[in-house]
């Protein structure tokens, strides 16, 4: 029998990873009126993350975005927790940790056993199959790709990519509830990269090409792609923003999952990036310097 799959403003919603997706998806949830609980693996991160979504809800009321008022009511709806058996409850997870299958596989087994077997799991994964994440489950009709961009608040777009044993009815709950957290959602091919990924790694790939070859630098890049290209950022600021780690993550999942194919191929320049932790605004160093601690914004 199918369950029903009920997503509405009184589903609470557990996100899982709380860095620069998960702080947005929590955010964007509780701006959406449910109950949010994050957990993070790491000691400290999740309270982190409820530091940065409290500032950028502040900058909201000082810009005249929300008031003060809603502010405190959607950080109120926030919680941290330890631990997934604290997630008992929640009809909806939402994945959002490192980008490697064995990791999504352990934790997507531990939240079927902690979550009701009506609740829905979705990946915010940029190119890891859903199929795979799901492959093991007592019920992977559950289980559904569902991929934000960053920053989660503020971009439109969201990709719904169902596996092979995804339910329908989840895919039609998803756009439901898409609809009603204010995103465009759009059916994605459960294919390497999904759509967006698979369309935007030439416009890095060509990026550091330019690079290597001592074409151009950075700066010069990003300017003409948005100066002239018309795109809101150039390949580097927007490595910079997503995360040099996670973007080399997914160029090396598009890479394997598409065998070998040279058009994916991880570039030296940002390898070498990630081997020395400059991962971009999140770290305060990539291609470009930030300020200590500039994380992408969360709204
Ligand atoms: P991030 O590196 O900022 O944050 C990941 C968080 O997950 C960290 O706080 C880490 O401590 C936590 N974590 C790692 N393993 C965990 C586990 N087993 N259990 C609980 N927490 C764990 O990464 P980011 O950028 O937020 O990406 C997360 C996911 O979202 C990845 O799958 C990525 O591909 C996807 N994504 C990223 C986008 C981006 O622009 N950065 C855009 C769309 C999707």
């Amino acid at each position: 029998m199918n369950a029903p799959y009920t997503l509405d403003a009184s589903t609470e919603v557990a996100v899982i990873g709380a860095g620069s997706m998960g702080a947005g998806i929590a955010q964007l949830a509780a701006q959406s009126r449910h109950r949010v609980r994050v957990l993070d693996a790491q000691p400290g991160a999740a309270t982190r993350a409820l530091e940065r979504i409290g500032a950028d809800l502040d900058a909201g009321v000082q810009r005249g975005r929300i008031d003060a008022a809603e502010r405190e009511a959607v950080f109120g709806r926030i919680s941290v927790v330890e631990s997934a058996s604290q997630l008992a409850g929640c009809g909806l997870a939402v994945e959002a940790i490192v980008e490697r299958l064995d990791a999504k596989k352990s934790l997507f087994r531990e939240l079927e056993d902690a979550l009701g077997a009506d609740a829905v799991l979705a990946t915010n994964t940029s190119s890891i199959s859903v199929t795979a994440i799901a492959e093991g489950l007592a019920d992977p009709r559950r289980v559904v790709g569902w991929h934000f961009f960053n920053p989660v608040t503020r971009m439109k777009l969201v990709e719904i990519i169902p596996g092979v044993e995804t339910d329908p009815a989840v895919v039609a709950a998803l756009h439901a509830l898409s609809r009603a957290w204010g995103k465009t959602a759009v059916d994605a091919p459960n294919a390497p990269g999904f759509i967006v990924n698979r369309v935007a790694r030439p416009y890095y790939a060509e990026g550091l090409r330019l690079l290597a070859e001592r074409i151009a630098a950075p700066e010069a890049i990003d300017r003409v792609l948005r100066d002239a290209g018309g795109f809101a950022l150039g390949p580097f600021e927007l490595m910079d923003l997503i995360g040099n780690d996670v973007n080399l993550s997914v160029t090396e999942s598009v890479f394997a999952a598409t065998a070998w194919d040279s058009r994916y191929a991880p570039n030296i320049i940002q390898q070498e990036l990630v081997r020395a932790g400059r991962f971009g605004r999140k770290s305060g160093t990539g291609f470009y310097r930030y300020a200590d601690g500039a994380r992408p914004p969360a709204a």
